[in-house]
């Protein structure tokens, strides 16, 4: 089967393919604020952490169907500042919940009942039950060209400027992603959660 970006229908697949092809995907929990003061808490699969050097991760909001931004992208405008929080396989229905479309404004934390807790560098709260939670600055926003079907999304990049791990995650002085198994989107509503660890020496690694 081949066809061009748009046109799985005509392929014969009912939804269009690409997040089940490049999946598994880890799920950024974009926790942020806006300008004035309210918190926002939504997932984001477009995410990825982009490189070790500076520390840097990215995410990408699609077209909301409206003119308005989602929520997380128009807080990251307005206050430079966002954090991502780790969703284990535990958090699972929560992250769910927050992934409703509420007004602007509304607490996705109080919606799911997730306890927030305070960060370091950015005035924006984190979620205290996560394993993990990267706080991070906005480095750019960056509009993606708009595509022949329609609308555009936007990548938001960041960098870190603080990490959160939870302690009883930490083995030996490594983290051990199977004590909370962090849960990966697949495409449609599909998700994994990573519980079997293998490791490969590198060839070039002496
Ligand atoms: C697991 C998961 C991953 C998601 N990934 C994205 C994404 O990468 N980009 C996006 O625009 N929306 C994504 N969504 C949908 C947003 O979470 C949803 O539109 C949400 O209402 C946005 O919230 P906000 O307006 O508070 O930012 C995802 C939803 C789920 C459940």
């Amino acid at each position: 089967m081949y066809f061009r970006p748009g046109l799985h229908k005509e392929a014969g697949l009912s939804f269009s393919p690409i997040k089940a092809i490049v999946s598994p995907r880890p799920i950024g929990w974009i926790s942020s604020c806006g300008k004035d003061g309210s918190v926002n808490l939504a997932p984001y699969s477009y995410f990825n952490a982009i490189s070790e050097l500076p520390p840097m991760v990215m995410f990408s909001s699609a077209p909301s169907g409206n003119a308005q931004h989602k929520d997380s992208l128009r807080n990251v405008i307005e206050t430079e500042e966002f954090v991502v929080n780790i969703v284990s396989a535990a958090l699972g229905d929560a992250m769910n919940i927050t992934s409703a479309d509420l007004a602007y404004g509304q607490n996705e934390f109080t919606a799911a009942g997730l306890e927030m807790a305070d960060c370091n560098t950015v005035s924006v709260p984190r979620v205290a039950a996560a394993p993990a939670a990267l706080e991070c600055k906005l480095w750019k926003v960056i509009e993606l060209p708009k595509a022949e079907t329609g609308g555009a999304g936007v990548m938001v990049i960041g960098t870190i400027t603080g990490i959160h791990i939870a302690d009883e995650t930490v083995k030996d002085g490594k983290i051990d992603v199977t004590s909370y198994q962090p849960l990966a989107r697949l495409g449609y509503m599909d998700y994994a959660r990573i519980s079997d660890v293998f490791a490969m020496a590198r060839p070039d690694v002496k």
